[in-house]
């Protein structure tokens, strides 16, 4: 069985038909793009999976299990952690408060001890800054650990998200355009990061990507979606031969 299995799935805003009875399924483990040109609906689906939209029609199985309708914050809980292509962080923020945002949902002591300023709170907050900062040095951003999250630059705000969604210790990680911004030398860097943390932390990763080189590197399956629908499915030698894929990214004039 999959670990993520998303079945016909349909989204639709107004009248337009922003994915289109989208079938993937996704072994654990593994490292799957999503890949198409601009608007193709691959940023709708990513918002499916992680409940900020519900499909209209078809459903989506974690593990077996439907997590269709899930809100955002449930479907995280269960195991699926994202990035977002407009990054999303606080930024006023300093990067190690940004993880442990992420990670709040961990910090049992409340109010009430915060209020009160029990011992107990105290031990939890310095578990949580140590987890943050443990976090930011996997990632490779240590260093900044105490600059506020607008002031860094873009690359690393992006390996800061990913930073973020690693709090929830997840088992699934979307990255919606990871090496947007990003210079040659950290795209090739990030490759490289990818691929250790699904090793390391036996992670399933799914990733939407421009750069074809970063995508043809890493990934073990590709799914392309054109005008919302999903054109073609396989490995990297199978996408880069595929006709349908090759005219939907150049017309169909240029490639005869
Ligand atoms: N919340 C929304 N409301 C209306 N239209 C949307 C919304 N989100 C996405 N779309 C439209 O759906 C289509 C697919 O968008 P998107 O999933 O962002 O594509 P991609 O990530 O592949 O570039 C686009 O035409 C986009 O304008
Ligand atoms: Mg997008």
């Amino acid at each position: 069985m999959a670990l993520l299995e998303v079945t016909n799935i349909t989204k639709r805003f107004g009248g337009l038909t922003a994915i289109k009875d989208v079938s993937v399924a996704i072994e654990g483990q593994t490292i799957t793009a999503v890949i198409g040109p601009n608007g193709a609906g691959k940023t709708t689906f990513f918002n499916m999976i992680t409940g900020f939209y519900t499909p209209d029609e078809g459903d989506i199985l974690l593990d077996g299990k439907s997590i269709r309708g899930n809100r955002p914050d449930q479907v995280a809980a269960k195991g699926i952690a994202r990035t977002f292509q407009n990054i999303r962080l606080f930024k006023e923020m300093t990067a190690i408060e940004n993880v442990m945002i992420g990670m709040d949902t961990k910090l049992r002591s409340g109010l009430f001890g915060i209020l009160f300023n029990l011992p107990h709170v105290k031990r939890e907050e310095e578990r949580v800054k140590a987890e943050a900062y443990r976090l930011l040095k996997y990632v490779g951003i240590e260093d900044i650990a105490n600059t506020e999250a607008a002031s860094l630059p873009y690359g690393v705000q992006r390996r800061l998200e990913i930073a973020r969604s690693l709090a929830m210790n997840p088992k699934i990680l979307l990255l919606d355009e990871p090496a947007a911004g990003m210079n040659p030398r950290e795209t090739v860097e990030l490759t490289e990061f990818i691929r250790r943390m699904r090793s390391e932390l036996n992670l399933t990763i799914v990733l939407i990507e421009h750069d074809m080189k970063l995508v043809m590197d890493l990934s073990e399956h590709i799914h392309v979606l054109d005008y919302g629908q999903k054109i073609a499915e396989g490995s990297p030698e199978e996408i880069r031969n595929n006709q349908r894929v090759i005219e939907a990214y150049l017309g169909p004039g240029e490639a005869s």
